[in-house]
């Protein structure tokens, strides 16, 4: 008997090429994973109808129908529950969520981020690497923790930084590298290789990570 797929969730808020990369690579074979559902916070995000698309179920909740952000994430992560989904991913999704209400799903829960974290939190993190003068940039993907891009990172991708790049240039070139990430990472999840180990470590296969997996070549390395 095959073991059952894992069951996954995704959150976006805009145009999904990291949802389209995963489907990409789920079709291919290379993800053993399903996906349940993808919500969004924006009726016209592109991940909504990418989804559509593929035969997701998918839903939109609006900010302004809730009386706070804490209101808009029970409802979400109830919707979420729902769906059964035992993973979720952030994929683009613009929302702070709150700490109390995402605590069920620590340790199930990725999001990616364009940046080397720690450096580079929140938000313009394209333009903050070329005002710095930094030499390289890249994209990591973290547990979700209640901290702000702040929860352990599993994997990074990394670019150098060219002469004559701008925001523009520099987030495409790095879109490329982010759509290979997302979907290695979430493979080593479905393939139970992966967890957090409170508070703040990665483990792969059973040992703890002293620092984050790099991208190298299409592949994760230690
Ligand atoms: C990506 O750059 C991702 O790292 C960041 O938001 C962007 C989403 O792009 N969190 P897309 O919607 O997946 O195309």
């Amino acid at each position: 008997m095959t073991a059952p797929r894992l069951r996954v969730a995704v959150l976006a808020s805009g145009r999904g090429s990291n949802l389209q990369a995963l489907i990409v690579a789920r079709d291919a074979g290379a993800l053993p994973v399903d996906f349940v559902v993808v919500g969004s916070d924006k009726t016209n995000a592109g991940a909504l109808q990418l989804a559509k698309d593929a035969g997701i179920p998918t839903f939109t909740l609006k900010a302004k129908d809730f009386a706070s952000r804490r209101d808009f994430d029970l409802e979400l992560f109830r919707r979420l529950d729902a769906s059964g989904a035992q993973v979720l991913v952030l994929a683009g999704f613009m929302r702070i969520i709150d700490g109390e209400a995402l605590s069920p799903w620590v340790g199930r829960m990725i999001n990616i981020h364009p940046s080397l974290l720690p450096k580079y939190r929140g938000l313009h993190t394209h333009q903050r690497a070329l005002e710095a003068g930094d030499e390289e940039h890249g994209a990591s993907v973290h547990y979700v923790t209640a901290e702000l891009d702040g929860g352990p990172v599993i994997a990074q991708a990394r670019i150098s930084i060219r002469a004559g790049d701008d925001e523009a240039i520099l987030a495409q070139r790095l879109l490329t590298f982010e759509h290979q990430l997302l979907p290695s990472v979430l493979k080593l999840i479905a393939e139970g290789r992966l967890a957090l180990v409170a508070p703040n470590r990665v483990a792969l296969d059973g040992k703890l990570l002293d620092a984050p997996l790099q991208l190298r070549h299409g592949s994760l390395v230690d």
